[in-house]
């Protein structure tokens, strides 16, 4: 009848080309507008952005810098109000005061005071326009979290001899949360959210002599001398030869409520401390809470936590404490995955091996349970404070760089992203194998899993490779078998997320291929698996964080828009135009539908 063959649903829409432009592109027939911008208004009556003026007190009440996880969480069941939480991950100094007044060297108190109030997560209550966008509300949910924030230590590691400070004797009270990158909600409502890079801001890791504490040091990146921001001479803290353990209440998963302002947040000491990238919920057959999360550096973990007691259906404030609890008390483990091709069929190259995939087994290995130790030679707080080290023990695999894991609420299957590493294959280090079949891997990679039985709290899985990104055009990349000649170009996965149809959305950070970074649909399932789409490219210099995709509306962060560049040379004016600095922003996508009514994403 001569209508066009359409794509599958939630991915219908037509792709948008790779491109190098400094702005945020969508498809054909799709409208977008700007939700929220570094230094706009969250709580009521703070001052409007100021850029040449700006200071730590107007700062403390405004949305941060570097947006990178977002979540959307519906108040009603049309979805007209929510609200938006949002990780603001690290600061660009460089870019955020005006030509000339940051000394890399020499940043003045105030500057640093700025820096601490830019870090954090913002919550703010929104509603959703009549023409599809999303407009922030001064409502009394609105809360900035910050470098100063208090936050209680929770789980068997509170309260440890590894977590106590002189400001804090009881080792459960810190101040702060900071390198938040990715995150999740709950299906009780909060917010999840990793802290990712958190040995950066702290100094002189090399004046440390005792030999135990140098290696838990270098494990974690603490490389020593002062730190690229300097915090460690406006508050002793940052500095690990005068509080040694500071750096120890880093690294965590914590919780925000965002239906209660005056909530105290959390950090979980029983999920672990590493560089969580994010972390994600599934339940269990049996109804217990099941976290994932990876640690994103070169050649680290995946690992997932299982609660011992049974989650309690509902966003009630009953249902919200109940279900936090649960995080406070199970088994964490970390991820083996056995190849089934013959080790010589995986050289390096990524070429398929002879049965046509790169796939296996894989098993859960146990890191401590409450108060038991499962590792020769650590305490149960020695696995959840220096859980690197403990897994290196346990000889889990070590993977190119885990980012965001998420499972499908449609096939139930669990999805990795890992977004590259370049180490992999190099003198001295790890070859490839089945799960990271590539030497010198640019592009990375995408890993899905199924727990055995479908049940999350299984303790072995069988794995493949969705994809193995990069140009189509090259013979190491994969689609999941769909024919390559019909796919986006797409390198370095970073952010996942799911549409309502079990579609994955992967967000990118990092793009090789010469063109920006963006935001890319896939179906998992059917004839259409591994049909990789780009939905929208961002601006010069920036990474695609978020993502969220509901019915009808696509969010994305804009995390540093023109990173490198500095406001005599700025690289990009995204989005306010002109000659503009830069501003880390959430962009809201919608399909312009009947009547000016915003329609399906990726529907026609
Ligand atoms: Fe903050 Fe692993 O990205
Ligand atoms: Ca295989
Ligand atoms: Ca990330
Ligand atoms: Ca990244």
């Amino acid at each position: 009848n001569g209508r066009q063959r359409h794509g599958i649903p939630g991915t219908d829409f037509d792709p948008v080309r790779p491109n190098t432009a400094d702005a945020v592109t969508i498809p054909e027939g799709y409208r977008q507008d700007i939700v929220i911008r570094w230094g706009d208004p969250v709580l009521p009556g703070a001052p409007e952005f100021d850029f040449a003026n700006q200071t730590a007190a107007a700062q403390e009440q405004q949305f941060g810098y570097n947006n990178d996880f977002v979540g959307l969480i519906p108040q009603d069941p049309i979805g007209w109000f929510n609200l938006l939480v949002v990780n603001h991950e690290y600061t660009s100094e460089p870019q955020m005061f005006p030509a000339g007044s940051y000394d890399r060297d020499n940043p003045t108190a105030e500057q640093v005071r700025i820096a601490w109030a830019a870090h954090g997560l913002s919550v703010v209550q929104t509603v959703r326009e009549f023409g599809g966008g999303l407009r922030v509300l001064p409502g009394r949910h609105n809360r900035r979290i910050t470098i100063n924030t208090g936050f209680e230590l929770r789980g068997p590691a509170a309260g440890s001899r590894y977590l106590k400070t002189s400001a804090d004797p009881t080792g459960r009270k810190v101040l702060g949360t900071q390198n938040n990158c990715a995150g999740g909600v709950t299906p009780w409502g909060t917010v999840l959210s990793g802290e990712e890079n958190f040995h950066q801001y702290f100094a002189h890791g090399e004046r440390v002599t005792d030999p135990t504490q140098r290696e838990r040091l270098a494990r974690y990146g603490l490389r020593g001398g002062e730190t690229s921001r300097k915090w460690e001479r406006f508050d002793k803290r940052w500095d690990v030869t005068e509080e040694p353990n500071e750096c120890n209440r880093f690294g965590w998963v914590v919780e925000i409520d965002p239906h209660d302002p005056h909530s105290t947040p959390v950090k979980h000491t029983a999920l672990g401390r590493f560089k969580h990238e994010a972390a994600n919920v599934k339940i269990a057959e049996d109804g217990r809470v099941v976290v994932y999360s990876g640690d994103d550096e070169r050649f680290d973990y995946i690992y997932k936590f299982v609660s011992s007691g049974r989650y309690k259906k509902g966003q009630s404030r009953h249902a919200r404490r109940h279900n936090s609890a649960l995080l406070d008390e199970g088994t964490l483990y970390v991820a083996r995955f056995t190849g089934d091709s013959p080790a010589g069929e995986i050289d390096g190259s990524g070429t398929l091996p002879s049965d046509g995939e790169f796939d296996g087994t894989g098993e859960w290995i146990p890191l401590a349970s409450g108060n038991k130790s499962f590792v020769d030679g650590f305490t149960a707080e020695e696995v959840y404070v220096f859980t690197r080290l403990a897994a290196d023990k346990a000889g889990a695999t070590k993977m190119d760089r885990p980012e965001d894991i998420e499972p499908n609420p449609v096939n139930g299957r669990i999805y990795a992203a890992l977004t590259n590493n370049s180490d992999r294959g190099a003198a001295g280090k790890d070859a490839a194998d089945e799960a990271n079949p590539r030497t010198g891997n640019r592009n990375g990679h995408v890993l899905e899993w199924e727990e055995t039985g479908g049940d999350g709290a299984a303790t072995s899985f069988s794995w493949r490779l969705l994809l193995v990104c990069g140009d189509p055009a090259e013979a190491d990349t994969y689609f999941g078998g769909f024919p390559k000649d019909q796919v986006s170009p797409i390198s370095c996965p970073d952010n996942v997320a799911f549409d309502g149809y079990g579609n994955l959305w992967i967000s990118t950070d990092g793009n090789t291929l010469g063109s920006n970074d963006g935001l890319f649909s896939v179906p998992v399932d059917g004839r259409e698996r591994g049909h990789v789409k780009q939905f929208l490219t961002v601006p010069v210099g920036a990474e695609t964080c978020g993502p969220v995709v509901t019915e009808n509306l696509v969010l994305v962060a804009v995390q540093h828009p023109g990173e490198g560049g500095t406001p005599a040379d700025p690289l990009s004016h995204w989005p306010d135009g002109g000659d503009a600095q830069p501003r880390p922003s959430i962009v809201a996508v919608w399909r312009q539908g009947w009547w000016g009514f915003p329609g399906r994403i990726g529907c026609r």
